[in-house]
């Protein structure tokens, strides 16, 4: 960890993850190419996102998803890209995705990790040029190498993730990530292809002025949460709302705030997933100091009993998720 924050802001994040590695004198450097490969992806969709305008990608694909989701176009190029990244990359045996109803088999039994996957978030937003995100989770694999990967692979629990993240296709194109110990953003360079270390130990801020909430489902929540909503705007906090979790999230992962997604009538578990939107997040709050909660538990502790699985999430800076959650 010494050596990790003694790299300066500007190096590359191959060279950041170089440097993580040697600090684990065992470790075998697995996990660092699965997170270089994931890296490689997120430059593959950032190119597709970029020129989404110019070429036919943009609009509905005419397809649902499992989750009764219309697919968008780029929901669909985003999960084929990923897909193959982390098929060519070897380290991964198995990908869960929210485009997918069933877990895919990569055809590399020997690969020690899983990864559960949003490939492209904020699908309603990529039409209107606003920004969208991929978001990932990574496990090491419990079943043995060189048989094939199973649920009980991807259902191990969020405390369990080796490492988790984003990418956010925004204003600049930056990658977040977290392997335990902290949290680091790089931003993407176009001209040299290259992500560079630019938002290093990210600390959540332990309070903020900043609500993220879709307040047209305000009649659907509970008492509780609405006297939440009604208290942040007696006390004139911002209402911020792009309707992409992983930009709403990161916002106020900078600038101190709280996201939430309670349950509604129309969707009684809430809407976000856990295993690729809520965990992960989760993950990234808390190694950034934030805190993760669905109301009752930590994200993090749930126990998950299907792939698709929804939570209601509360998730930001600790005091505010601390005082919406409280009864
Ligand atoms: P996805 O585009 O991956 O299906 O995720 C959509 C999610 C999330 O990005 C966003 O925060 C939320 O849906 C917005 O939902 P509402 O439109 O109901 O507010
Ligand atoms: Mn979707
Ligand atoms: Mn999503
Ligand atoms: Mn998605």
């Amino acid at each position: 960890i010494e050596q990790e924050l003694a790299l300066p802001v500007g190096v590359t994040l191959d060279r950041f993850i170089m440097h993580s590695q040697s600090a684990f004198p065992y470790a075998t450097g697995e996990l660092s190419q699965l997170l270089r490969d994931i890296a490689l992806a997120g430059k593959i969709i950032n190119r597709e996102v970029n020129k989404a305008g110019l070429i036919d990608v943009t609009g509905a694909n005419g397809t649902e998803n499992v989750q009764g989701e219309n697919q968008q176009k780029l929901d669909i190029i985003a999960n084929i890209r990923f897909i193959r990244a982390l098929k060519n990359g070897g380290e991964v045996c198995a990908i869960l995705s929210e485009e997918d109803e069933d877990i895919i088999h990569t055809g590399n039994d020997h690969g020690k990790y899983v990864v559960a996957m949003d490939p492209l978030d904020g699908s309603s937003n990529i039409d209107v040029n606003v920004s969208i995100g991929t978001i990932f989770s990574i496990y090491r694999r419990i079943t043995p190498i060189d048989s094939p990967a199973t649920i009980d692979d991807f259902l191990q629990g969020g405390r369990k993730q080796v490492a988790a993240g984003y990418i956010l296709y925004g204003s600049s194109t930056m990658l977040v990530y977290s392997t335990g110990d902290g949290v680091n953003g790089f931003t993407y360079d176009h001209s040299l292809g290259e992500f560079i270390l630019s938002h290093k130990n990210i600390v959540s801020p332990e309070n903020g002025v900043i609500y993220s909430v879709n307040e047209g489902n305000y009649n659907s929540y509970t008492t509780s949460t609405q006297n939440y909503i009604t208290n942040c705007k007696r006390k004139s906090y911002s209402a911020r709302y792009i309707g992409s979790l992983v930009g709403d999230f990161h916002r106020n992962l900078l600038k101190g705030g709280i996201y939430l997604y309670p349950a509604t009538a129309k969707d009684p578990k809430g809407k976000l997933r856990l295993l690729y939107e809520c965990y992960p997040l989760a993950f990234i709050a808390e190694k950034s100091g934030g805190r993760a909660s669905d109301g009752f538990r930590e994200i993090l502790d749930i126990v998950p009993s299907n792939f698709h699985q929804r939570s209601p999430i509360y998730v930001g800076s600790t005091a505010m998720v601390d005082e919406a959650i409280k009864a």
